[in-house]
C-alpha cells in the first residue's frame, strides 16, 4: 500500500503545484477539464465551499453520475456512502474554522448511483492562482476496494492455515509430554532430554500460532471482550503466577508494588495477556539476578499499570516501532532470544480495547517501563 499512497500523494502534490504556477482566475478552464479528465483517479475541482465545480471521467465512470447531476453538489451530499458523511462534514468544518488543508489519505467510502460502495483513499489539495490566493480545491479519491478484498483474502488465509496447524500440533505437544512425564513408559535421559527440546518447540509454536489468530481477530473486530470488575492486585497476581517459572529460570525477581483497592472494568483473561506479554519481554530483555518491577498505582488519568526492567533498554528511534507487528527493536533478537515480534502489538490493540492506553519509557543502557493506563472502574 505506500507506494499507492505515494502515486496518490504525488499526483496531488504535481497537480496543485501546475495549478498554483499559473496565473489563472478564480473558475476552472476548458484547459483545466481536459487535464482533470486524463486523470486515471476520480477527481472532483471543488470550490471553497466544497460545492463540485468540475470532476473528471474516472469519477462520473465510478459513481454512474453524470456532471450535471454532480456540480452543485458536496460529496457529502451525493457522493459518499452514509458511514463516510460525518467524515467528510467534520473536515468541511475543520476546513472552515482554520482555512488549512488538513486532508491527505483519509479512508472513505463512496456509494455509486448503483452497485456496491467503492473504498477509497481522499487527498485534498488547494488549487492556488499565480499570487497564491486560493481559488478552490482538489479531491482526489484513490480506489482500494481491490486491495482491501486482496488483504482480506491473505488474512483469512493465514488465519485459516494457522487453524488446520494447531489441531495436529496440540495433539504432538500432547504426546511428547505424555512421553516426557514416563507415563507410556521407562524411557533413558538421554531421550528425555530430546523429547523436552521437542516439547518445548511445540509449546513455541502453538504460542506463536495463538499469537498469530489473535492478532488476525483483533484486527477484523471479531474478539469478544467481556468486561467485568476486576482488582488491580487480582491481574498483577495471575500474570506474576504465570510466569514465575521462566523467571526462576533466567534468575529474575518479580517485584509487585500495588496500591490498595484499584478496579477497573475490563476482560480479565486478556489484561492478565497484556501483563504477561510485559513482563515476557522485561523477563527475557533482564540480566541475569535482576529485578522486574511490576506497579498498579491510581494516577490522575487512571489506573497506572507498569512494568519496569534493567534491561538494555530502548533507543528513541525504536520507541514508536516495537509496537508494530513483526517489529523488533533489534534484528538480531529474533535469533538471540527468540519470538515474533506480535507481543507488543497484541498488547497494544488489547489496551485500546479497553479505553487505555500502553506506552513506554526507556533510556537506552537504563532498563525500559512499559505501562498502561485503564479507566478506573466505579463500583
Ligand atoms: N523490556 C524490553 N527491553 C528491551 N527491548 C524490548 C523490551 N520489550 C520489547 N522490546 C523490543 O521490542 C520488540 C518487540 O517486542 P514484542 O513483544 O512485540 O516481540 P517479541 O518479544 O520479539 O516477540 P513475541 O512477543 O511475539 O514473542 C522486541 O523484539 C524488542 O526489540
Ligand atoms: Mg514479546
Amino acid at each position: 500500500v505506500p507506494w499507492v499512497i505515494g502515486i496518490a500523494v504525488g499526483f496531488v502534490v504535481g497537480v496543485g503545484l501546475m495549478y498554483g504556477l499559473r496565473p489563472r482566475g478564480g473558475s476552472a478552464s476548458d484547459a483545466d477539464e481536459r487535464l482533470l479528465n486524463q486523470f486515471p483517479i476520480m477527481a472532483y475541482w471543488l470550490d471553497m465551499d466544497g460545492t463540485v465545480v468540475l470532476c473528471n471521467q474516472a469519477a462520473k465512470a465510478s459513481t454512474g453520475y453524470t456532471q450535471e447531476q454532480l456540480v452543485g453538489k458536496s460529496l457529502a451530499e451525493l457522493v459518499y456512502a452514509p458511514r463516510s458523511k460525518q467524515k467528510a462534514v467534520k473536515h468541511e468544518a475543520v476546513l472552515k474554522a482554520t482555512g488549512a488543508l488538513s486532508v491527505s489519505d483519509v479512508e472513505m467510502e463512496v456509494l455509486p448511483r448503483d452497485g456496491d460502495p467503492i473504498s477509497v483513499r481522499l487527498h485534498e489539495t488547494l488549487i492556488t492562482d499565480g499570487q497564491g490566493t486560493a481559488v478552490g480545491r482538489l479531491a482526489v479519491h484513490y480506489d482500494v476496494t481491490r486491495l482491501k478484498e486482496l488483504d482480506s483474502m491473505k488474512t483469512e488465509f493465514v488465519s485459516m492455515v494457522s487453524h488446520e496447524l494447531r489441531t495436529p500440533l496440540t495433539s504432538i505437544r500432547g504426546a511428547l509430554g505424555l512421553i516426557e512425564g514416563g507415563i507410556v513408559g521407562e524411557i533413558s535421559d538421554k531421550v528425555r532430554e530430546m523429547i523436552a527440546i521437542a516439547r518445548s518447540n511445540s509449546d513455541r509454536l502453538i504460542r506463536i500460532i495463538n499469537d498469530i489468530l489473535d492478532l488476525q481477530k483483533l484486527e477484523s473486530g471479531h474478539l469478544r471482550i467481556n468486561k467485568q470488575i476486576i482488582n488491580a492486585n487480582d491481574l498483577v497476581e495471575a500474570a506474576i503466577t504465570s510466569v514465575a517459572e521462566i523467571a526462576n529460570q533466567s534468575d529474575i525477581r518479580l517485584q509487585p508494588k500495588i496500591d490498595a483497592d484499584i478496579t477497573v472494568r475490563g476482560d480479565e483473561g486478556r489484561l492478565v495477556q497484556v501483563l504477561v506479554n510485559l513482563l515476557g519481554n522485561a523477563i527475557k530483555f533482564s540480566p541475569a539476578e535482576s529485578s522486574v518491577v511490576i506497579s498498579a498505582v491510581l494516577t490522575d488519568s487512571g489506573a497506572r499499570f507498569g512494568v519496569r526492567d534493567n534491561g538494555p533498554g530502548i533507543a528513541d528511534e525504536h520507541r514508536d516501532h516495537v509496537f508494530e507487528r513483526f517489529n523488533q527493536a533489534d534484528a538480531s533478537d529474533t535469533r538471540a532470544r527468540g519470538g515474533t515480534g506480535l507481543g507488543l502489538t497484541i498488547a497494544k490493540t488489547l489496551v485500546e480495547l479497553h479505553d487505555g492506553e500502553i506506552g513506554l519509557d526507556s533510556e537506552l543502557g537504563k532498563g525500559s517501563e512499559f505501562y498502561f493506563v485503564l479507566p478506573v472502574a466505579r463500583a
